[in-house]
């Protein structure tokens, strides 16, 4: 029987399916957290936590504590909930290691192999992530400015009348615009728009299976999400790479550093660019598109907003006009409290993003309220959106509260939870020294954004529906809307 004949494949997934309950048979032993395993085989409880995981947490939290360990799509993951304990992960990192875990994700999503067995090229890669603040930031911050310009000028020729789209369709297409512009630089080609579109499109074809792609499933099973990969890792070859004008320092260190550990011919590097790409565009789009269709939805929060922009229009004496010709620097843009309180606010209603460590050996961990054994190869992990929905710290959290993150006209930072001040109160960009490299560049362009089209134009919400997330990015990132939603634009008078 030839491997790839239907026959063959079945049998393949039989026994795939086969090896794969066999190993999700685990009971819990003395000293175990309370273990939840759900009725179906190797996918456990995977079903209910998608359908409702805050939801679902909580019921188990009021039965079983703040820990416990559940079998999701084959992993045995350790949830620690309370938000003082989350500091569990710092104190046993020797045994808790992010890396293999990150490692073996990239391996699988991106085909990014070498990292599996090459710390030196690990440690080079994460030192270049310095180019994501500091001046390098600001560098690329005046980047977007430049580039945001660009498209909000095509944008103000096009829309002197009504222009009516969808938010998401809207966001996708000027984050990936203006963040590949940003990092990567100009495609030199005559059809550089339709190139830019094309690799959109591939790239949402990608992502839209990313739940899957992080499962056990082999990629190749995955409708076509390995020659979509194959697609866009090409994309990024060393040929097409010359073709593309204005990186960023923060590329261009990536790029030096992989000539270093690979021929140049070699497609891994390409592997590393989609990597990077994937990275930098996935979570700022859905982030984007909440941000917008929360200021749509409500008109005092878009309100007090315009209301900020102006005054600081007025305060450094800059004129909206008819064409673009704002300047505003990282200090300003942290200067404006309505803007990011309403971005956070986006963060706790949106962010689905858990922090996870692979457990390297057997190991009992210390909490404040009990011991408990973690075994080696299991997961552990920090679920932050448990945090963001507890009433004890955030009142009414199913409301967005555009001021929520404002007190007395100054940033409030200060939570509470049992009557003790919380270290962590927003934490959309993972936890400790792998918290996400690109969080600051993200904050700055959603904000950059936001703060030039209040500025130039008018918007309208035409489906004034409530919307529900669609938990495809459950524990990874920012989730998605279940459906678009239209609205209409046009520049202002
Ligand atoms: C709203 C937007 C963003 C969100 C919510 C987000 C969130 C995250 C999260 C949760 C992680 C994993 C951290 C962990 O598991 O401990 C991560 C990793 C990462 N992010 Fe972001 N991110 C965003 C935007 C960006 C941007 C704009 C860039 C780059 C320009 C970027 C680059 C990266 C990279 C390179 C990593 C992997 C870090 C490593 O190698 O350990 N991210 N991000």
């Amino acid at each position: 029987m030839e491997l790839l004949s239907l026959p063959g494949l079945v049998l393949a997934a039989a026994l795939l399916l086969l090896v794969l309950c066999l190993r999700t048979r685990r009971t819990r032993q003395p000293g175990d957290p309370p273990l939840i395993k759900g009725w179906l085989p190797y996918l456990g409880v995977s079903l209910k936590f998608q359908k409702d995981p805050i939801g679902f947490l909580k019921t188990l939290q009021k039965q079983y504590g703040d820990i416990f360990t559940l079998l999701i799509a084959g992993k045995y993951i350790t949830f620690v909930l309370d938000p003082f304990q989350y500091q569990l992960l710092l104190k046993y990192h020797r045994q808790l290691s992010f890396q293999i875990f990150g490692r073996k994700l990239a391996a699988k999503a991106f085909s990014v192999k070498k990292l599996l067995e090459n710390d030196d090229l690990n440690h080079d890669l994460h030192g270049v992530y310095q180019y994501l603040q500091g001046k390098p930031l600001e560098t690329l911050l005046e980047n977007i400015l430049q580039n945001a310009k660009q498209i909000v000028d095509i944008q103000l020729g096009e829309s002197k009348n009504w222009n009516t789209t969808q938010i998401l369709t809207f966001c996708r297409s000027v984050i990936f615009e203006l963040t590949f512009a940003t990092i990567y630089g100009k495609i030199l080609a005559d059809d550089s728009k339709k190139i830019i579109s094309e690799l959109r499109d591939d790239f949402v074809n990608f992502d839209d299976k990313f739940l899957y792609i992080t499962s056990d499933i082999p990629i190749e099973l995955i409708g076509n999400a390995k020659s979509m990969q194959k697609k866009l890792i090409q994309f990024f070859s060393l040929e097409k790479l010359t073709h593309i004008q204005g990186w960023s320092e923060i590329v261009q260190q990536r790029q030096n550093i992989l000539e270093k550990y690979y021929n140049l011919e070699d497609t891994e590097i390409g592997a590393h660019h989609f990597a990077f790409l994937w990275a930098s565009v996935a979570n700022t789009i859905p982030a984007m598109f909440w941000a917008m269709y929360y200021l749509l939805r409500h008109p005092e929060a878009m309100e007090a907003l315009r209301d900020e922009i102006d005054h600081f229009l007025q305060s450094t004496g800059q004129k909206k006009g008819s064409g673009f010709s704002i300047h505003l620097n990282r200090e300003q843009l942290d200067s404006l409290v309505y803007l990011e309180s309403i971005i956070f606010e986006v963060f706790r209603l949106c962010s689905h993003s858990g922090a996870f460590r692979i457990v390297e050996e057997d190991l009992i961990i210390s909490s404040d309220t009990s011991d408990c054994r973690l075994r080696k190869g299991e997961l552990i992990a920090i679920f932050p959106p448990m945090l963001h929905n507890d009433p004890e710290v955030f009142e009414a959290p199913e409301e967005f509260r555009f001021d929520r993150f404002v007190d007395g006209g100054k940033k409030k930072t200060t939570f509470f939870k049992r009557g003790k001040k919380l270290k962590f109160y927003i934490m959309p960009f993972g936890f400790g020294a792998n918290k996400c490299p690109g969080r600051f560049l993200a904050i700055a362009e959603i904000k950059l954004l936001l703060f030039l089209f209040l500025t130039y134009f008018d918007f309208e919400i035409l489906d004034n529906q409530p919307l529900r997330q669609n938990h495809s990015r459950l524990l990874l990132g920012i989730q998605y809307p279940e459906s678009d939603v239209s609205f209409r634009y046009k520049a202002k008078v």
